[in-house]
């Protein structure tokens, strides 16, 4: 597999015609050679992953691998910009690789810009960016990679290269806070019969709490905000302190998983074993293939150690899921899926699910017990069709509190 062949790594919408484009008009090559890609460049970007190590902190080794290359390859001044997320201190650390590793190394400068696109809306969030972050020790290098972002119109904050490393995992790990702070209100909404939609609508409504990352559901997942989560933490303890907010966010994101398992055996009457069970929507958020720390994984192995069938539909993310979860089923369609099952689990929330022909899913299935993991459907009209539904944190109408 190989971008060179215009074989993407990953699905994203738009990325394919994108990198065609680019490529035809020049302006845009690839290669495994960093002596090729460094030939007269005046700024070279980091962008590799930074994986959980076992015990939670980053895997600096693809980051320690560019930095090695980059000294051994350089044969002018050059700009060197960090776009990876990692620990505070990493730009440093960069820099202090290529000096010892080639001391008679020619001028250079680290600048952290920390990337803040989110999957399944790559293009559109790299492009118009809310803001650009850039850390150095050296301002004037900074400011060159400042001009560089101009064309992207964003507000430009420059500050120390610290710092911006912090910014990137203060900014995920707030975000991962916000959904977890939502999901523990669903579940006291769920107690006491309120509905966690209207009240993050009504709290957003407030500028200083905005709309954004309040919709409750199965919780964070994906190659981001966990591994962040986690790393931040690592650095705070590894200084001493004690990060009790990130360790309650991260406990209430594990928690969340176990909700749809629990809800649809309760409206199994408490039995799973032998009973066919369809998972709608695979990837760990919409318009992505990415099946890293995707909640799926954890309900389908769930439901498998319980003893139920587990089938699944998933737009794009069949393909990647097939080696992580062989035991389950992938089907052609969600009416495929629906085809004799005893529940069904909507677990990403992809356009098509909203969309569908719910009347004749009913009609397809063994038992009309569908739980809404992402809050997509009308409770009042899911009912009225005759599903048993229940969904996050609506008591009055998910959870049948009345
Ligand atoms: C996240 C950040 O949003 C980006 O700003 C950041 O650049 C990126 O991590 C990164 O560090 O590379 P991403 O993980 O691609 O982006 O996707 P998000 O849209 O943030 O969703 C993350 C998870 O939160 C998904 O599992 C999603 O289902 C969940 N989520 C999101 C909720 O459960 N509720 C919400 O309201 C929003």
């Amino acid at each position: 597999m190989c971008i060179r062949d215009r074989i993407m790594p990953i699905y994203e919408i738009g990325l394919e015609e994108l990198v065609a484009r680019n490529v035809k008009a020049e302006r845009l090559s690839f290669t495994t050679s960093y002596k090729d890609a460094l030939k007269e460049a005046e700024y070279v970007f980091i962008c590799v992953g930074t994986p959980s190590d076992v015990d939670g902190q980053a895997d600096l080794r693809y980051v320690r691998m560019a930095a090695e290359s980059i000294a051994d390859a350089m044969d002018h001044p050059i700009i060197i910009i960090n776009k990876s997320t990692v620990p505070v201190g990493t730009g440093d650390w960069v820099a202090d690789i290529i000096r010892r590793r080639r001391p008679d190394v020619p001028e250079f400068a680290v600048v952290s810009c920390p990337e803040f696109l989110r999957e399944g809306s790559a293009i559109a969030d790299f492009m118009s960016p809310d803001r650009t972050v850039l850390g150095s020790t050296d301002r004037e290098a900074a400011e060159k990679v400042a001009q560089l972002h101009l064309p992207l119109r964003s507000s430009i904050m420059i500050t120390d290269l610290r710092t911006a490393e912090m910014i990137k995992y203060a900014s995920n790990a707030f975000l991962a806070t916000k959904i977890s702070f939502i999901n523990e209100i669903a579940n006291v909404c769920e107690a006491l019969g309120a509905d966690v939609k209207e009240v993050a609508y009504g709290m957003g409504l407030d500028k200083r709490i905005g709309r954004h990352f309040l919709d409750a559901g199965l919780g964070w997942g994906g190659s981001c905000f966990p591994k962040d989560v986690k790393a931040l933490a690592y650095m705070a303890e590894t200084e001493g302190r004690h990060p009790h907010l990130l360790h309650a966010v991260m406990d209430i994101n594990a928690d969340q998983r176990d909700a749809p398992v629990r809800k649809v055996k309760e409206m199994l009457d408490g039995k799973v074993k032998g009973k066919v069970i369809g998972l709608m929507g695979l990837a760990f958020k919409p318009n992505t293939d990415d099946m890293r720390d995707a909640p799926s994984i954890d309900i389908a192995r769930r439901l498998l150690r319980e003893g139920a069938k587990v089938r699944a539909y998933d737009p794009v993310a069949m393909e990647v899921a097939r080696n992580i979860l062989p035991e389950v089923e992938m089907t052609g369609s969600a009416y495929d899926m629906a085809k004799g099952a005893d529940a069904l689990i909507l677990i990403t929330e992809w356009n098509e699910f909203k969309h569908l022909d719910l009347g004749r899913i009913k009609t397809l299935m063994n038992q009309p017990i569908l739980m809404d993991g992402r809050n997509v459907y009308d409770p009042a009209a899911v009912r009225q069709l005759g599903f048993e539904y229940r969904a996050i944190g609506r008591g009055y109408d998910g959870e049948g509190v009345e």
